[in-house]
């Protein structure tokens, strides 16, 4: 059943702005609650985590709820879910604890597909290793597997579970299990993907951005305890050494934390009537959020055509989520964003660390990334639309 998105709105208070925000694979707006929660830890007695005081208490309960809500979103146990500064410190963090067992003769396997992020840093640990990377390739906007060639040697795959630029959502479950059939690991880049489908994936990490769904700007990942257990960072000698508390260096921002609980608190009371568990709520919370999207991803596109050849639409999977990429015939996509600020309508032009999808698709310019958040309505479609065809005509 689809939600009232006025009401959703109404929890925003930086949509009372009148801007119309199409930037929401960069970091979504924020509801009240969400700021709420941050202030209230930060207000309340707070000191570090313990069992005496109620200011101990209070750090103690940020952290448990911190990781009792990222378990029932990322469908892990309590203690298989890890705080990071973003997902890109994590990933760095977690390529350095991986690639300490890896040899010379080992391979690992990228994505032109992915983020930087989930890039580089496995690409800089096996230079140093001396481990061969080998990649999953494009074909227009979607992977092709027929360049995936896990083997017996191959150590870890990194792939993304959706494109922040293209939307384009690859076939994990397959990806998973032909690594898996060689024994080797798969960590997940699940940022763009989380903010519009319930983590489901049989990976062996994934990673998300609270931000990028009404949180703030931290990372969080998700994994098997056991399989954690078998990794050893370099830590403090009186740092604790449990998962995942092993993982998480210096003191937790308790605030963020809190933040980051009330984000996934909100996203769990959008489907109307919702009932059951955490969990159940969630996932009737991202079918709503999935159905609306749709229907605006298919105003959004019919408008796109109707446009008609001046615009190119690089967003062409069949499974993607509702983020368009459009490049603009013989006009810079800069100043089609300048264009479209003016007229109050969020639209940024760049290739979004992407580095890796923009020069496999050799697009050499700037693009228009077009992404839709579930507080997003028909009407500032048309604007996004009406504006597009006017900066068309300039
Ligand atoms: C798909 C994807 N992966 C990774 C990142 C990096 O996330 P963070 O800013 O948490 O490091 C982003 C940020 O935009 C992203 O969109």
């Amino acid at each position: 059943m689809p939600f009232d998105v006025t009401a959703l709105r109404s929890h925003f208070p930086s949509l009372d702005h009148g801007l119309a925000f199409f930037d929401g694979p960069g970091g979504s707006q924020t509801p009240r609650v969400v700021a709420e929660a941050i202030a209230a830890t930060m207000i309340s007695p707070l000191s570090n985590r313990g069992t005496i005081s109620t200011s101990e208490l209070n750090a103690e309960r940020a952290v448990a709820e911190f990781r009792s809500a990222y378990a029932d979103l990322l469908g892990v146990p309590t203690t298989g879910i890890v705080h990071g500064r973003s997902a890109t410190q994590l990933t760095y963090d977690f390529s350095r604890h991986l690639a300490r067992t890896w040899r010379p003769g080992d391979e690992i396997i990228v994505s032109r597909l992915d983020h930087d992020s989930n890039v580089r840093p496995w690409i800089q640990a096996a230079e140093r290793a001396g481990v061969t990377v080998r990649w999953i390739d494009l074909d227009g906007a979607s992977l092709d597997l027929d360049t995936y060639q896990p083997s017996e040697r191959t150590r870890l795959v990194a792939v993304t579970a959706a494109s922040n630029v293209l939307g384009t959502i690859p076939p994990l479950r397959e990806i998973v299990d032909r690594a898996h059939e060689v024994g080797a690991l798969v960590y997940v880049d699940g940022v763009h993907y989380a903010a519009h489908h319930l983590a489901d994936v049989p990976a062996d990490f994934f990673v998300c951005s609270p931000y990028k769904f009404f949180g703030p700007h931290c990372g969080v990942l998700a994994a098997s305890p056991e399989l954690l257990e078998t990794l050893q960072p370099d830590k403090l000698v009186p740092s604790s050494n449990a998962v995942p508390e092993r993982f998480e260096f210096g003191t937790l921002p308790y605030e963020m934390l809190a933040g980051a609980t009330a984000a996934v608190d909100f996203i769990a009371a959008i489907a109307p009537g919702g009932s059951g568990t955490r969990r159940e709520r969630l996932a009737g919370s991202f079918a709503a959020i999935h159905e609306h999207e749709l229907a605006l991803r298919a105003q959004l596109e019919a408008g796109l055509r109707e446009l008609g050849d001046a615009i190119t639409v690089h967003s062409t999977a069949p499974d993607r989520t509702p983020t368009t990429l459009l490049t603009l015939e013989g006009r810079d996509a800069r100043e089609a964003q300048i264009h479209l600020a003016g007229l109050g309508v969020l639209a940024p032009a760049g290739s979004f660390y992407a580095y890796e999808p923009f020069r496999a698709l050799d697009l050499t310019d700037p693009a228009l990334r077009v992404g839709l958040a579930p507080y997003n309505t028909p009407e500032e479609i048309d604007r996004l639309l009406t504006g597009l065809a006017a900066f068309l005509k300039l």
